[in-house]
């Protein structure tokens, strides 16, 4: 088989697409059935963090990881969730004190945001249960964490659905209505965040959602430094819960184990998903601070709560062997060093071509935002589907990166792409990435010039 068919048992994510046949994978490169070789660059949607094929981890999973595959975790506590526990706490930030294992993001989400909810329930808080977030956010697919989700493309066919979630503007500097005119970050998207509390009612909001640093929706947009310090200080005063989203950015990707510890603050959970499984197993968490397992804990309570496979005993197993190669080969830090010759080839190739508007993001996450004219910062017409073409001409040059979700210039339009690699990749392989950028913009200006000319 050579390329997926419509016509296969497979219900496809989207049949007006034909894919390749993935057959072996090693490193930053993914070989394909048809003999072609693909460079990573999004790292599978940012889950490879420690590279494709380390067989090494089912080899271990083949020696000891049977002796107990699944049990169910209402019943049984097993070693690998344990151990994986405190391996996990051991690179936490200070004052995260337990873990819940789930399958992937949007479960630890989900997760997350009913342990908010009973926690203010027991607490004799019952009326706590909106919900704040941003708009260009993305937090997961099921009804609730679509909910919160700022991702209006995705949003759009559930809107019937959707559960109370304020949502207020993120700290999206590049094209930010409140600082525009005033030479950088005023911070008044935070201080949106508290008219959004007293507005609504502080004593009715249970938790404030953000991703540390913004993924697929606007690519890579990195809050000022003193961002989080100010929502922790809000959060406090109304007694609302922090929660930061890190499914993508944590777990090593922004040269941290998470990315909330570059601004200081402790939340009052971390979930994550990706890397922590790497790719292999599904595997997320949430990360819970001491505060709330605390209440949990010394209550013996019980959090109503619980999906069959919490706590999948050789999806921990094998979380704890990507732990330990993460620690071994220095993945935690290493994006911090690679990352920067990455940034650093990105923003030279701004110097060269006009199309890139913004370069952002940390470590082995690089948003890159393309605009028509980039003193004026006007997107290119979404007719021209900019960034689909993009990502096209990347992939016909044997590197593959994300491309961003559409409506990123609040919903209307705006193009952006991520790139974020495996931990491991070489300087020699971003090159390979560069160059591919590089000729694909040359060849969009072109079409941009000959429609412009038509
Ligand atoms: C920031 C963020 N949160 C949550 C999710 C949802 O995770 P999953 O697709 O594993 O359910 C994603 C997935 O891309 C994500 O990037």
């Amino acid at each position: 088989m050579l390329m997926s068919k419509p016509e296969s048992g497979i219900f496809y994510r989207d049949y007006a697409t034909r894919l390749p046949v993935a057959e072996s994978a090693h490193g930053v490169w993914i070989e394909t059935s048809d003999g072609r070789k693909y460079l990573d660059g999004m790292g599978s949607a940012g889950v490879i963090g420690i590279g494709h094929g380390r067989t090494e981890i089912y080899d271990a999973l083949a020696r000891e990881g049977q002796k107990v595959s699944y049990v169910y975790t209402a019943s049984f506590t097993h070693p690998w969730q344990e151990k994986l526990a405190d391996a996990v706490l051991s690179v936490a930030p200070k004052g995260m004190d337990a873990v819940y294992f789930v399958s992937g993001g949007s479960e630890a989400n989900e997760t997350a945001l009913k342990l908010a909810r009973q926690y203010h329930v027991e607490r004799g808080e019952p009326k706590r249960h909106k919900m704040i977030a941003r708009w260009q956010s993305y937090h997961g697919v099921t009804i609730a964490t679509l909910s919160l989700s700022g991702r209006t493309s995705w949003r759009a066919a559930y809107d019937p659905y959707m559960l109370p979630v304020v949502h207020i503007a993120p700290p999206y500097e590049y094209r930010c209505a409140y600082c525009k005119d005033h030479g950088g970050c005023t911070y008044s998207c935070v201080d949106e965040l508290e008219r959004a509390i007293l507005l609504e009612g502080p004593e009715t909001i249970s938790c404030f959602f953000a991703e540390t640093i913004i993924g697929t929706t606007a690519s890579g947009v990195t809050p000022p430094p003193d961002y989080y310090r100010r929502v922790r200080e809000i959060c406090d005063r109304y007694g609302i819960l922090f929660i930061a989203d890190e499914v993508l950015m944590g777990y090593g990707r922004t040269g941290r184990a998470f990315a909330i510890e570059d601004f200081g603050v402790v939340p009052d959970m971390i979930t994550c998903g990706k890397a922590i499984g790497s790719g292999y197993a599904p595997l997320g968490a949430v990360i819970v601070n001491e505060r709330i397992t605390n209440f949990f804990r010394e209550g013996q309570r019980r959090f109503v709560h619980g999906f069959t496979y919490s706590g999948h005993a050789a999806s921990c197993f094998i979380g704890l062997q990507v732990f330990n190669i993460m620690q071994r080969e220095g993945l935690f830090t290493r994006p911090a060093r690679i990352g920067e010759y990455l940034h650093g080839r990105l923003r030279d190739l701004q110097q060269k071509h006009p199309l890139i508007g913004d370069v952002r993001g940390r470590g082995l996450y690089a948003g890159v935002e393309f605009v028509a004219d980039r003193a004026t910062r006007a997107p290119v017409a979404p007719g021209f589907n900019f960034t689909g073409r993009l990502v096209s001409a990347m992939r016909e040059r044997g590197v593959i990166v994300g491309g961003g979700v559409p409506g990123a210039n609040f919903g209307k339009d705006g193009d952006h792409i991520q790139i974020s690699p495996p931990f491991t990749i070489e300087e020699e392989e971003i090159d390979i990435l560069i160059d591919a950028l590089d000729e694909s913009l040359v060849q969009l200006a072109g079409q941009l010039d000959a429609q412009a000319a038509a």
